[in-house]
C-alpha cells in the first residue's frame, strides 16, 4: 500500500469515490451529473467484495487501505460511496486515522448521514423500512441516526445477504435472483405493514432498481442515494471553499474519471460499462 507521505498537498487533486465493488458507480453517476467539472478516481475493491458479511475490523482495515490508496493518488477528499464502509469504518477514520495522518486537512465523507437528513417529510405513516447489507443492518447505523434526527419515525431494517453477490456476479437479472429480491422485500413489509418509505441503504441496489420496483408495492416510496449524496457533496463544497480550492476543476465543464479495481480490469470493465451506460477502461491495482 502506498504511504501517505507520497501526497503533495499543493497539487490539485481529484475527488476519490470508493465502494467495495460496483455499487459506488450508482453514486458516481449522480455526482458527475451534479458536479461534472471535477475530476474523479473511482476505486472498487471488487476482488474482496462483498463487505456486507465481513467483520467490523475487516471492513475497517479494507476501507482504510482504500482511503490511503486514494490519498496517495492525490485525492484531498474521499467519498465512501458504501453504506457498509460508512457504518463500520467512517467514524474511526475521521476521528482516529485522519487527525494523525501526515495531512489531517484531507476529508472522508460517508453516505448514511446525508441519506437520513434527506428523509425529513417523506413518510405519511412515519414508518420507514431499510434494505441493506447484513453489516449495515447489524450496525443499526440507520436506526440510530434516524432516531436522533427524526425521533417520530419508526424504523425496520431488513438484511439482504445475497443482493450484492448477485450484482457483483452479473446475475441479478436471472429468475433465481428475482426470487431473492421478491422474498426480501416481502419479509421487510411483513415485519411492518405500515411502512410507506423504503431506504435503499446499499449503493449497489440502485443498479437493480427496476427489479426492486417490480416487487415493491406502487404506494411505497423508494429512497435511492445517488442524487442525495450528490446534492450533499455540492452543498459541502459550497460551505468549504478551502477544500474546493484543492480539487482539480475543468472550466470547460467536463472532468475526467479514472477507474481502479482490485479485480481483473476486463471483468470490471464489462459490468461497469453496463452500469454506467458507456465504455469503462479500468486499471487493476492491489491494496
Ligand atoms: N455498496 C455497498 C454498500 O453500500 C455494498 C457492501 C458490500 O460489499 O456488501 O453497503
Amino acid at each position: 500500500m502506498p504511504s501517505d507521505s507520497t501526497v503533495n498537498p499543493t497539487v490539485f487533486g481529484p475527488i476519490g469515490v470508493f465502494d467495495s465493488g460496483f455499487g459506488g458507480l450508482s453514486v458516481l453517476n449522480d455526482i458527475r451529473k451534479r458536479l461534472p467539472a471535477y475530476d474523479y478516481i473511482y476505486l472498487g475493491d471488487n476482488a474482496r467484495a462483498p463487505y456486507g458479511s465481513r467483520s467490523f475490523e475487516m471492513v475497517y482495515q479494507f476501507t482504510l487501505q482504500a482511503v490511503r490508496e486514494l490519498f496517495s493518488r492525490g485525492c484531498p477528499l474521499v467519498i465512501l460511496a458504501c453504506n457498509t464502509a460508512s457504518a463500520k469504518a467512517l467514524r474511526s477514520i475521521q476521528q482516529r486515522d485522519l487527525p494523525t495522518s501526515d495531512d489531517p486537512t484531507r476529508r472522508v465523507l460517508g453516505v448514511i448521514r446525508p441519506t437520513v437528513e434527506s428523509i425529513a417529510g417523506t413518510s405519511k405513516t412515519n414508518h420507514i423500512g431499510i434494505l441493506a447489507t447484513p453489516g449495515t443492518i447489524a450496525s443499526r447505523s440507520y436506526d440510530i441516526e434516524i432516531s436522533h434526527l427524526h425521533p417520530h419515525f419508526v424504523t425496520t431494517g431488513h438484511a439482504c445477504p445475497l443482493w450484492v453477490h448477485l450484482i457483483e456476479n452479473g446475475v441479478a437479472d436471472t429468475p433465481g435472483a428475482a426470487y431473492f429480491i421478491k422474498t426480501d422485500i416481502e419479509q421487510l413489509l411483513a415485519a411492518d405493514p405500515d411502512i410507506d418509505t423504503v431506504i435503499l441503504g446499499c449503493t449497489h441496489y440502485p443498479l437493480i432498481i427496476d427489479k426492486i420496483r417490480q416487487y415493491m408495492p406502487a404506494n411505497i416510496q423508494l429512497i435511492s442515494q445517488g442524487d442525495i449524496v450528490a446534492e450533499s457533496l455540492a452543498d459541502y463544497l459550497q460551505r468549504h471553499p478551502e477544500m474546493t480550492r484543492r480539487l482539480s476543476y475543468n472550466p470547460s465543464g467536463s472532468g475526467q474519471v479514472e477507474y481502479l479495481t482490485t479485480e481483473k480490469s476486463e471483468k470490471f470493465d464489462s459490468l461497469a460499462s453496463l452500469f454506467v451506460g458507456h465504455d469503462v477502461k479500468s486499471r487493476s491495482i492491489s491494496l
